[in-house]
């Protein structure tokens, strides 16, 4: 065979094709051809859906497009010399189909790490062939609508660092599929089964997991029997969540305690545990600490003092009766504190006023008297206070700081006026002061610089003066308006703005007067209607006919007149299932009209 000359632009483009070549290969764009096949294959059998992912979307595959280095490719890595796709990261990627055993992404054998959390696999099984990725460090599949048995080749992953199949649809897992897992994977640091049925697995087993083990989530695994309290051998554990599994019995250990442990999640479980003096100095790192609807045995919360620590304690649901001890004042890292709904007595105790850090404090549903204590409205970070369904007494005092998004004092026994210190936390989102009785005044039309509040509820109270005309349009986000039940005067507002967000209107049981404002057809996401048990003077409004949500509307007792003929048009109160225009001035008692298109109520009172 002769050889033939190059020319000169033939040989130009030959060394820029080497020049290509070269970079490609040396550079990560260089991809095996079987491993990119692969992939497209793996990306043609799902399709994207936006509601296949929750938590973020990010449709990594749509980047994916054959001739392109497919270690480019968004949510893939290669290892450089080989070209082999060594991890997968696709989660949120909005995927949407079944996962196969024949999938094409079991021809992937070099991954070392595989994330498909946040897709929806439409209860596809997890196929054996997981376990043929010898190589496998992580696995991810959280949150992917994955269901049946978690095959028992999952413990042929003896590299698995983290693995997680949690947030799925309830897939189980056989205790000796289980025992095959603990005992091969050794080198495993976290592990996420929450979710997953393992109610035939014995607790017990669970104190054999690799002593690497620094993080153990099993929340809503429907174990049963005894607590493992030896668990807490595990030298390296640090998160500790066994909640929800209502059938988890025994008791939390008092020695042999892991020094390590910083989070430790026990809520919505039967295991007791008693607060004694030494469990607590075992637990020195402990920061987060939900104990929530447990079995709380010792009466004796003191110990808690010792865990200076904590950032979190969550003690709400449990019962307990007694007073909440000074010794809680030492936790000054304090973030969050749920005390809510046991039997908590006597008063608010000042110690709480060293816990400058708080940022929630929970104490509803207890049995606390005495005054709110004026330090609770001088804590510098308070974002969220409730203290509902108490005792309290006195009057509410000034705010010292602006940082309230969320107070609830109401079913308590509070007197005097609205501190108007109320009215400049600019980022409140919700103020409940119903039921105080006493709560006396005016409501100040400060209020309407609260831009961000969504629930105003003030009913129940003694207040007076006219409801502020600015009700109707201050805050587009409102979606509770609750005055009902006080001493209010003057005027419904007579402006709604367009786009307004209100679903619950009640003014019922004041002494408003005049008219029904038309503009309330702009609250196009009305439900409830209440303006019962005032003075209006108005005839029946038909306006409101074309509410589309509106279920509840009552009018009773006003001096609203004139003849109700009935539906003024199509599609007339189509949701309604409460209408009480009872004790007015009406001509006709009832709007016989009505009662034909008023199908949702048929509906109602057939029930
Ligand atoms: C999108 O996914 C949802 C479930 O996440 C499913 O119900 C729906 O049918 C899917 N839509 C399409 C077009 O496949
Ligand atoms: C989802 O699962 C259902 C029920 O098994 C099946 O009928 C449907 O074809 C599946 N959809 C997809 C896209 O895999
Ligand atoms: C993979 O298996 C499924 C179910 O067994 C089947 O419907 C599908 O055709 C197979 N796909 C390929 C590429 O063989
Ligand atoms: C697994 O890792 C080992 C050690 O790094 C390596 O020799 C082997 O080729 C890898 N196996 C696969 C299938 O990638
Ligand atoms: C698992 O998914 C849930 C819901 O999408 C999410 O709240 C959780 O943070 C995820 N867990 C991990 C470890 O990513
Ligand atoms: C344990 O892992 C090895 C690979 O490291 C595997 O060959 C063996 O089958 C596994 N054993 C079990 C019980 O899964
Ligand atoms: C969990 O598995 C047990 C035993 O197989 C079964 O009785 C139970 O209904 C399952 N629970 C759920 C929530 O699927
Ligand atoms: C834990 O492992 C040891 C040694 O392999 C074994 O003797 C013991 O029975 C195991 N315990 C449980 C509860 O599985
Ligand atoms: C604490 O652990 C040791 C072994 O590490 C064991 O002998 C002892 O019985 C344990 N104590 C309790 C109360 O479980
Ligand atoms: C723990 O708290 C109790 C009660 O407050 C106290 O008597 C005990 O000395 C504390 N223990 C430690 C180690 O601080
Ligand atoms: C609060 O309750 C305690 C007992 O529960 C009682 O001794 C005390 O007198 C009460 N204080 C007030 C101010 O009502
Ligand atoms: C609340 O009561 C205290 C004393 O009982 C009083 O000094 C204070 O001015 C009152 N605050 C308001 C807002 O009425």
């Amino acid at each position: 065979m002769g050889f033939s000359p190059l020319s000169l632009s033939q040989s130009l483009s030959f060394i820029m094709f080497l020049f290509h070549f070269h970079s490609t290969i040396s550079s990560s764009h260089f991809c095996a051809p079987d491993q990119s096949l692969s992939l497209l294959q793996f990306k043609e059998s799902f399709s994207i859906n936006s509601s296949a992912s929750g938590r973020c979307h990010h449709p990594k595959t749509e980047s994916w497009k054959e001739g392109t280095g497919c270690c480019l490719w968004d949510g893939v890595s290669c290892d450089m010399k080989t070209g082999h796709v060594t991890a997968l990261d696709l989660s949120c990627s909005m995927l949407y189909g079944t996962l196969h055993s024949n999938s094409t992404l079991f021809s992937l054998h070099h991954l070392q790490k595989l994330d498909l959390s946040d897709n929806d696999f439409n209860n596809s099984h997890i196929s054996p062939r997981f376990g043929q990725f010898s190589n496998l460090t992580l696995l991810n599949l959280n949150s992917s609508v994955f269901a049946g048995q978690v095959p028992s080749e999952i413990s042929h992953l003896s590299k698995l660092v983290s693995l997680d199949l949690s947030g799925n649809y309830d897939p189980s897992l056989e205790p000796i599929s289980f025992a095959k897992l603990v005992r091969n994977l050794t080198e495993l640091r976290e592990l996420d089964l929450s979710r997953v049925n393992m109610s035939l697995v014995a607790p017990n087993s669970l104190t054999n997991l690799s002593s690497s083990l620094s993080s153990l989530s099993l929340w809503g695994c429907g174990l049963q029997g005894k607590f493992p309290g030896n668990i807490f051998l595990l030298p390296k554990l640090e998160s500790l969540d066994m909640s929800y599994n209502n059938r988890l019995t025994g008791s939390f250990p008092s020695s042999n305690l892991s020094n390590v442990l910083s989070s430790l999640d026990l809520s919505n479980t039967r295991i007791s545990v008693y607060l004694e003096n030494d469990l607590i100095s075992n637990l020195k790192s402990l920061e987060y600490m939900y104990l929530r609807n447990s079995n709380i045995i010792r009466s004796d919360l003191a110990p808690l003092g010792n865990l200076t620590q904590l950032i979190l304690l969550d003690f709400s649901s449990n019962n307990f009766i007694g007073e909440i001890p000074s010794s809680l004042g030492n936790l000054v890292q304090l973030r969050y504190l749920k005390l809510d709904s046991n039997k908590f007595m006597g008063q608010i105790p000042d110690s709480l006023g060293s816990l400058l850090n708080l940022r929630t404090l929970s104490l509803y549903g207890n049995l606390f008297n005495g005054t709110i204590p004026s330090f609770l409205f001088a804590l510098p970070s308070l974002q969220y206070l409730d203290l509902h369904n108490n005792n309290l007494i006195g009057n509410i005092s000034e705010l010292q700081h602006d940082s309230l998004v969320y107070l609830d004092l109401s079913n308590n026994h509070l007197h005097g006026p609205i501190p108007s210190s109320i009215f400049k936390q600019e980022n409140l989102e919700v103020l409940i002061l119903a039921s105080n009785s006493k709560l006396t005044g005016e409501i100040s039309s400060s209020i309407c610089k609260l831009r961000f509040l969504r629930l105003l509820d003030l009913s129940n109270n003694s207040l007076s003066g006219s409801t502020p005309l600015c009700l109707g349009n201050f805050s587009n986000m409102l979606s509770v308006l609750h005055l009902g039940m006080n001493n209010l005067q003057g005027t419904i507002p007579s402006i709604f703005s367009k786009n307004n967000s209100l679903e619950y209107l009640n003014l019922n049981g004041n002494e408003l007067e005049g008219k029904i404002p038309p503009s309330i057809i702009s609250c196009t996401l009305l439900e409830v209607l209440d303006l019962g048990n005032n003075k209006i003077e108005d005839t029946f409004p038909y306006f409101l006919e074309t509410l589309p949500k509106l279920q509840i509307l009552v009018l009773k007792s006003n001096k609203l007149q004139g003849f109700v003929k009935g539906p003024t048009t199509y599609n007339s109160f189509s949701k309604l299932q409460i209408f009480d225009i009872s004790d007015n001035n009406f001509s006709e008692s009832l709007p016989t009209g009505y009662f034909n298109s008023l199908e949702a109520m048929m509906t109602w009172i057939k029930k």
